[in-house]
């Protein structure tokens, strides 16, 4: 039986990360309500992470000792960039309070406790895993910097951490995140699919030749099934000088992202996305590499999205029809 914290458990991926499984008992944590899995153990918490006695209870549970975080907190790439204090208090002072927590409380088990972080490709210029990283932003700033004690951590035995650079996961559920450079790139999908007309910040037009920005991207099966992947590797398996892997995606831009729109929405849905361009934005968006290599990642046993955006399309369509269809019963 595993014991696993999920903190950041109210977001988008940490509402992914609760398929029930009998053999994980889950603590929840968010600094919103998390809702808690039906079928399986769970305790949630409403905490906010930036205290350090909030971070130590997670460990003091009815549960034990945990042997494994997924470390999800954060304030995403706009809002880091809008809000610099509270972008580094989440992205960088909380994540060492649960480092250190992770380190302190872990010495009382019989193997270090496994620190899965998720980090971003905001923190460029990592195409491959020697190459350097050099963010234009705070959001990348606060993770790199983090990522730096996850893998002096690591190096040192106080935790076993798998840093996961993650391609903007794509299409998201829910209401479009405003705090966000990213959140137009599930937005210009989800929303004219649900017959609701979306803004797209990167060029005036259909035609604009901005449109042509390649993304870097993963479905979000693909990257709920990395997580639980990540768990699984050997600690052996990492490279020595870091504990960072950039997971496998695909790139796509966002002319090829609206194409699949209208293949699987019809010229209706395509009507539906608007054009305003946005400066900040375009910037920030721009300064991430859209083409990593997959050779390391795919080499530890990760997986890939096949078949570029329309499958994902497809996929995003049949969940919204089964969703309204659940909603009628
Ligand atoms: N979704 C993506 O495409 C993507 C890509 C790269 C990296 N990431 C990273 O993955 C993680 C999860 O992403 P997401 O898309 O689920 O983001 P999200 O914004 O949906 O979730 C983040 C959660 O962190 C919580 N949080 C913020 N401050 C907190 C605090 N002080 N105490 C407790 N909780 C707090 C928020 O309430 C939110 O529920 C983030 O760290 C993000 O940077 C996501």
């Amino acid at each position: 039986m595993s014991n696993t914290v999920i903190t950041g458990a109210a977001g988008f991926l940490g509402g992914l990360a609760l398929v029930a499984d009998p053999n994980v008992r889950l603590i929840l944590a968010d600094i919103f309500e998390p809702k808690s899995p039906k079928s399986s153990t769970a305790i949630t918490v409403k905490v906010d992470l930036t205290a350090k006695e909030a971070v130590d209870g997670l460990f003091k549970s009815e549960f034990g000792v945990l042997d494994t975080i997924y470390c999800l907190q954060g304030i995403l790439s706009r809002g880091s960039e809008d809000n610099f204090d509270l972008g580094l208090k989440v992205n960088f002072d909380s994540i060492c309070l649960t480092l250190q927590a992770a380190h302190e409380f872990g010495a009382q088990s019989a193997a270090r406790i496994k620190f899965i972080f998720a980090s971003s490709l905001a923190v460029p210029h990592i195409v491959t895993p020697d190459t350097i990283a050099a963010p234009e932003g705070a959001y990348g700033m606060g993770k790199l910097t983090s990522e730096l004690f996850v893998s002096e951590f690591s190096r040192r035995g106080f935790v076993d951490g798998r840093i996961l650079h993650l391609p903007t996961v794509t299409v998201r559920h829910g209401a479009p995140a405003a705090a966000t450079s990213a959140a137009f790139i599930s937005g210009i999908i989800r929303e004219p699919l649900k017959d609701i007309e979306s803004l797209c910040p990167i060029g005036d037009s259909v035609e604009s030749p901005a449109l042509e920005l390649p993304l870097w991207l993963a479905s979000p099966q693909t990257t709920i099934k990395n997580f639980i992947i990540v768990r699984h590797i050997p600690a052996d398996k990492f490279l020595l000088h870091t504990r960072a892997v950039c997971l496998p995606g695909f790139t796509a831009t966002v002319r090829e992202e609206l194409d699949a729109l209208e293949k699987v929405g019809g010229k209706k849905a395509l009507k539906l996305v608007k054009f305003t361009d946005d400066p900040v934005n375009r910037r920030l968006v721009s300064s991430w590499p859209a083409r990593f290599d997959n050779t390391y990642p795919l080499s530890l046993g990760f997986i890939v999205d096949e078949g570029g955006m329309e499958p994902i399309v497809r996929q995003f369509q049949k969940d919204i029809e089964l969703r309204s269809r659940d909603a009628l019963f």
